[in-house]
């Protein structure tokens, strides 16, 4: 449900019995450093950083070396002031907050020189009674401390024992004690990007004013019970007048011809409503689907509060009919459960990972999800090193159909629970959890990412005789706690304490597994730099395989804006300072050198545009290997393992210039691997894979019907635009929702069938059709490494724009990974002289 705030008037509409007023201080304010010998005007919302940035005293962040020039900035302890008039006569109302949207992180807050709160976590929204302080003119100040000063200090302070890790790999550059102070993670580092934290307010700050009552949140949940919609409306109230507060309340969707009213009474102090709205049995609401299954409906609802003395408040939300579960049922043939989400129909979970920004425009984040549904993914994951998204983000998501897998902001470390931090931590949650839960595209809530696997493969070299203490501290923190707040906040969606976890089985084994990243149970994150990519066998066929990828560098166009001539070749200073993965550029060259001749040009500045190029490929290639062996491992056990339901690879987004798991670069462009993604997540795709020198084509659809169709396997050898054979299977029925072999065929056979090939000589490449129109993405099965291929020579491509607008590629000769700047599809294979990539719709198949 997407959620619009209708109430806080503005100024000049607000009448005599407007019930609330807000003014908002964003704006400019003053910023100076500790020692004061900095002063300068800061934007809010805003950091430091930037503030520095807009006045010419720093350079770009992001150039070359200056993450590490600039952690001055982090220790430093900085203030925000303002001096503001409120255009409005205070005194004439009953209570006064001050509301602190975000503040990053560690601050007391002084108004009018007396000290009203203090903040120690971003991820809270803060409100303080000001009623007493307020005037006509006011000063406002947020003295700030260093974070990283901050979290070093609570970590001295915390005596008893150790909370690890103390400091990251030197190779992240980032900062220590992490794991102490409730801010971003990935800015201080977790290795995915520059360490940089900042201090600032990084959301609104406002006054309200209210009489009689201030109106807080307002949500609405569906609950379904046999054959009625119905939807319970909670809203929440602070009720300033002494006296209780009475009125009506008139709840509507038109759309759906539905009216209620209510009468309700209000005690003073912090109220909560509950209505229930029932929908008519006889009309028919239309579901919301995730993107590539249907349409996102929502209906618009408008809740009317009119209450005594005149007051009115109106509140418009959209709501959706959407519900979510986990599938927990045995799955023949294994000894673990299925690991699904059931929404109204079954659908492989695709996408991948996303990690927060903090200073983003409403077109990042369009420019960023718009990509996230053209590249056919449904679901992306708000990982819990980064922070949670923005109100605008999971609105769009909602209209996007991107379903949403939260984090809470958890990650890689273990935390103390000692009462100050639970107790900001239970705020963080509590708040974050009513904040989000009316978002349709919301699917899951998990408690952190990969701290139980942390403890119970002891990443940080805990001894035996301490893990107990540290398993109580974990079962505090996310089952105790926030698991408890989320049972307690919302009933409407799933939760887990972790990814990976083992479900139902980790529960059993008292919230920790042996072996969290278990085949048979939960979800699976897998990593492996080192063994082929291009070897399907290296993979867990896993339940769900929710973490796993390879990096690759970001395009020329991208490094070349942070970068200066000097830096311009892989084994540079500035190559290996932006690598914050051990041994991550080695890796790549070594996984690439697997398939690939690595580029050896005389001319350095080409040997290291081609280098970056084939990091690219090598990415794309690898990742496309793995999530085509999850995709078609949906429908089947082999060794009590498989039923795969879902894919997520890290990353989406990359928040600096630099090399990493990410498939869009730093301001959006798409790496191969986005790309790639376009075609591997179509709904219906032929994926060919060799076992034991038999080659196999299975066909996966994530489509709701059955299709007749037919497949196609065409063999071309490197030098030549014409196939050398061709052959068409029998028509046959792909059934919705399946994953199945159609196709198998030693591969001697093959080459023995179609002319003169050999595996160098010769590349498969196959696609799913009906009638001539093409269903599915063309996908192909390379029968050796390149590096071996034979007859591959060196294509001469022209683009040229056809009728209609559209663009066509002209090659002279097959050409794998063709890559042509500003073209809808990319490093493509080209095995005819033309390309032209059309997808038409769909016909089900009549059932007789
Ligand atoms: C910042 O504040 C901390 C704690 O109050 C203090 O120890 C430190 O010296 C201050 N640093 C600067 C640069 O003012
Ligand atoms: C004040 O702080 C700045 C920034 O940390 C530092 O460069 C400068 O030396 C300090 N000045 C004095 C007088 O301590
Ligand atoms: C509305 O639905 C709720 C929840 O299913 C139910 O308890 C209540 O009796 C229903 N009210 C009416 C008037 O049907
Ligand atoms: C729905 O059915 C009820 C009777 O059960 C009827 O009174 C009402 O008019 C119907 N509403 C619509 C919109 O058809
Ligand atoms: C809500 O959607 C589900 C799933 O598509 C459907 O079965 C149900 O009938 C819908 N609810 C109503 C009231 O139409
Ligand atoms: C989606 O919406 C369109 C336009 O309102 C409608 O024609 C179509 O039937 C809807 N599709 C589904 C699957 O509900
Ligand atoms: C729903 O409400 C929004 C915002 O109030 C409005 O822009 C939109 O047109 C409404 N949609 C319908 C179908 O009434
Ligand atoms: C493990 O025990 C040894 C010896 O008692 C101690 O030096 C070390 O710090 C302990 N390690 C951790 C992680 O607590
Ligand atoms: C196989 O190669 C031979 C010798 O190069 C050639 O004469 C023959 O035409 C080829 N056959 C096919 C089917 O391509």
């Amino acid at each position: 449900m997407r959620l619009h705030l209708l109430l806080l008037l503005a100024l000049c509409g607000a009448g005599p019995t407007a019930a609330a007023l807000s003014f908002s201080l964003r704006g400019t304010w003053s910023v100076r450093n500790g020692n004061g010998s900095l002063q300068l005007p800061g934007a809010v919302p805003g950091c430091v950083h930037s503030a520095l940035f807009q006045r010419g005293l720093i350079q770009d962040s992001y150039y070359r070396f200056n993450d590490l020039n600039y952690r001055w900035v982090s220790l430093d302890n900085w203030t925000y002031s303002k001096e503001f008039k409120i255009p409005f006569e205070i005194s004439k109302w009953q209570k006064v907050n001050l509301v602190l949207e975000g503040v990053d992180t560690v601050s007391k807050v002084l108004f009018n020189k007396v000290t009203i709160g203090e903040t120690d976590n971003m991820f809270n929204r803060y409100s303080f009674d000001i009623t007493n302080v307020v005037r006509d003119v006011n000063s406002i100040e947020l003295r700030f401390r260093s974070a990283v000063l901050y979290a070093a200090q609570q970590s001295r302070a915390h005596t008893r024992y150790r909370v690890p890790p103390d400091c990251p790999p030197l190779v992240q550059k980032g900062e220590c004690h992490v794991n102490f102070v409730r801010k971003v993670m990935v800015s201080q580092t977790v290795g995915l990007g520059p360490s940089f934290p900042t201090q600032g307010i990084w959301k609104d700050v406002r006054i309200e004013a209210y009489k009689y009552l201030s109106p807080e949140l307002l949500h609405i949940f569906p609950i379904y019970s046999a054959r009625e919609w119905n939807l319970e409306i909670e809203s929440t109230f602070d009720v300033v007048s002494s006296k209780p507060v009475a009125g009506q309340v008139i709840i509507a969707i038109p759309k759906l011809q539905t009216q209620q009213t209510y009468n309700i009474e209000l005690q003073p102090g912090k109220r909560i409503v509950e209505l229930f709205l029932n929908v008519s049995k006889n009309i028919t609401v239309e579901t919301w689907w995730p993107h590539g299954h249907g349409n996102q409906t929502g209906y618009n609802m408008t809740v009317l509060f009119e209450l005594d003395g005149g007051l009115n408040i109106e509140k418009s939300a959209k709501v959706s009919n959407f519900t979510i579960s986990k599938v927990r049922g045995p799955l023949k043939g294994s000894k673990g459960p299925q690991a699904t989400f059931k929404e109204p129909l079954t659908v492989l979970d695709v996408g991948t990972h996303h990690h927060g920004i903090l200073e983003v425009t409403s077109e990042d984040h369009c420019l960023l999800l718009q990509s996230v549904v053209d590249a056919n993914m449904n679901t992306l994951r708000v990982w819990g090193g980064g922070v949670y998204e923005q109100d605008e983000f999971y609105e769009l998501c909602d209209e996007l159909g991107i379903m949403v897998w939260q984090d809470f902001m958890f990650a890689c470390a273990l935390y103390p629970t000692d009462q100050g931090f639970l107790d900001s931590v239970r705020a963080e949650v509590a708040y974050q959890i009513k904040r989000l839960k009316s978002h349709p595209s919301i699917i899951i809530w998990s408690g952190n990412n990969e701290n139980e696997a942390a403890l119970m493969m002891n990443w940080y070299h805990i001894n035996f005789t301490d893990r107990p203490a540290y398993i109580k501290d974990y079962v505090t923190l996310y089952v105790k706690n926030i698991r408890e707040l989320v049972l307690a906040g919302d009933k409407s969606r799933p939760f887990i304490t972790s990814s990976p976890t083992n479900g139902a089985e980790t529960v059993a084994e008292g919230w920790v597994s042996q072996n969290p990243n278990s085949n048979y149970f939960g979800d699976v994150h897998f990593y492996d730099y080192i063994s082929d990519c291009w070897n399907w066998k290296v993979f867990p066929k896993a339940r769900f395989a929710s973490e796993y990828g390879y990096q690759s560098w970001p395009s020329f166009s991208t490094l070349e804006k942070v970068s200066s001539t000097e830096d311009w070749s892989f084994n540079s200073k500035f190559s290996l300072h932006r690598q914050h993965h051990a041994d991550g550029n080695k890796q790549m060259l070594h996984q690439a050198g697997l398939h690939f001749k690595l580029p050896q040009s005389t001319d350095p500045l080409r040997t290291f545009k081609d280098t970056i190029y084939l990091t690219q490929v090598m990415q794309a290639q690898c990742v496309k290997t793995e999530t085509e062996f999850y995709l078609r491992s949906r429908s089947e056990i082999v060794d009590q393992q498989g039923h795969t339901m879902g894919a997520l690879y890290w990353q989406l987004n990359d928040i600096w210039q630099a090399p990493s798991w990410a498939s869009l670069e730093y301001g959006g462009k798409w790496k191969m691997l986005h790309y790639f993604a376009q075609n591997f997540f179509a709904p219906l795709l032929p994926v060919g894979f060799e076992n034991e020198n038999i080659f196999y084509i299975y066909g996966v659809s994530d489509l709701h019907s059955d299709y007749t169709m037919t497949l196609t396997v065409r063999v071309h050898t490197w030098s030549s635009l014409e196939p050398v054979c061709s052959r068409v299977t029998e028509h046959f029925v792909m059934k919705a929702g399946e994953a199945v072999c159609l196709y198998e065929e030693p591969v001697s056979e093959l080459l023995r069938r179609c002319g003169n090939c050999t595996r160098e000589s010769c590349v498969v490449s196959f696609y799913l059709s009906a009638d001539h129109e093409l269903l599915s993405p063309t996908n192909y099965h390379f029968l050796s490494s390149l590096k071996e291929a034979m007859g591959l020579c060196k294509a001469q491509i022209t683009v040229s724009t056809g009728h209609g607008g559209g663009q066509g590629a002209v090659t002279s000769a097959v050409a794998p990974f063709v890559w042509l700047e500003r073209f809808s599809d990319n490093g493509f294979l080209m095995t005819e002289k033309t390309r032209h990539h059309i997808l038409l719709p769909l016909e089900p198949t009549t059932q007789e």
